[in-house]
């Protein structure tokens, strides 16, 4: 699709709108929480990419609605969401993290809030983390890791969700690329990074197209997919 003139002000104009909108509704999900707000500080200022505020607002919501007994995630980095999804429920949480100084961090801030008997961390690659080393069923799967391989996550680990989980996918939207590159929109964005937004837009058409999913699309935080089993043929 060929996106004239016109459409792009008014594309613009919308964002302004949006935005200026959102300021207020992000203003009241900002996020405070003296347990953890050093560990969210340290990644915002160190540059790691923890989940967005209202996007953790939602996830918690969720988590309160769904009452998890477990929670899998993919994508600990320094086990900012982890310690956060533990601190508003009973469930135990495995989360898999590829990065070694990511993975000792987050072992470090887990111990200082002391969760480590809710939370385990395993090192490895979310793409083939044996199944052995996991529990035999999840009510949540959140899946925060590689952008592109977002597919592969989901493909592994459903076997593992409950009759009712949930599976969540933050970053849909990939602070906008996502939309521009599937509108045809002019960009900054680099090759690279263009590539990778036509990969995300890929999981979710095909997500958007998977017959066992219900998924509803959200432009929260930086967009979150939310998907259950359907439940038609029982
Ligand atoms: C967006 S961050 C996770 C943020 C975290 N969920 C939070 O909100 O606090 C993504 C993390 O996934 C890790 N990662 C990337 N690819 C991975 C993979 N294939 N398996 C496991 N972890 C991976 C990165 O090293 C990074 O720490």
């Amino acid at each position: 699709m060929c996106i004239n003139k016109t459409m792009i002000l008014c594309y613009n104009i919308y964002n302004m709108v949006i935005n200026m909108d959102n300021l207020y509704i992000k203003e009241l999900n900002k996020f405070d929480c003296n347990i953890t707000n050093k560990i969210h500080d340290f990644g915002r200022d160190n540059n790691v990419p923890i989940i967005m505020d209202d996007g953790l607002s939602l996830l918690l919501s969720i988590v309160s609605i769904v009452r998890p007994k477990r929670i899998l995630e993919i994508g600990t980095a320094i086990g900012f969401s982890s310690i956060m999804m533990a601190l508003n429920s009973n469930a135990t949480i495995d989360t898999i993290e590829k990065k070694n100084d990511m993975y000792t961090k987050a072992i470090d801030n887990i111990n200082k809030v002391g969760l480590t008997d809710r939370i385990r961390v395993h090192l490895g690659d979310g793409e083939n983390v044996s199944l052995d080393e996991l529990e035999k069923e999840y009510d949540i799967i959140f899946i925060d890791a590689a952008k592109a391989q977002y597919r592969k996550y989901f493909e592994r680990y459903e076997s593992l969700l409950s009759k009712n989980g949930v599976i969540i996918s933050d970053n849909i939207l990939f602070h906008g690329y996502v939309e521009k590159y599937k509108f045809n929109i002019e960009s900054d964005a680099s090759k690279d990074l263009k590539a990778l937004a036509r990969k995300i837009n890929n999981y979710n058409e095909w997500l958007k197209s998977n017959p066992n999913y219900n998924t509803i699309f959200l432009n929260i935080g930086d967009g979150i997919a939310i998907s259950t089993k359907r439940s038609l043929n029982e």
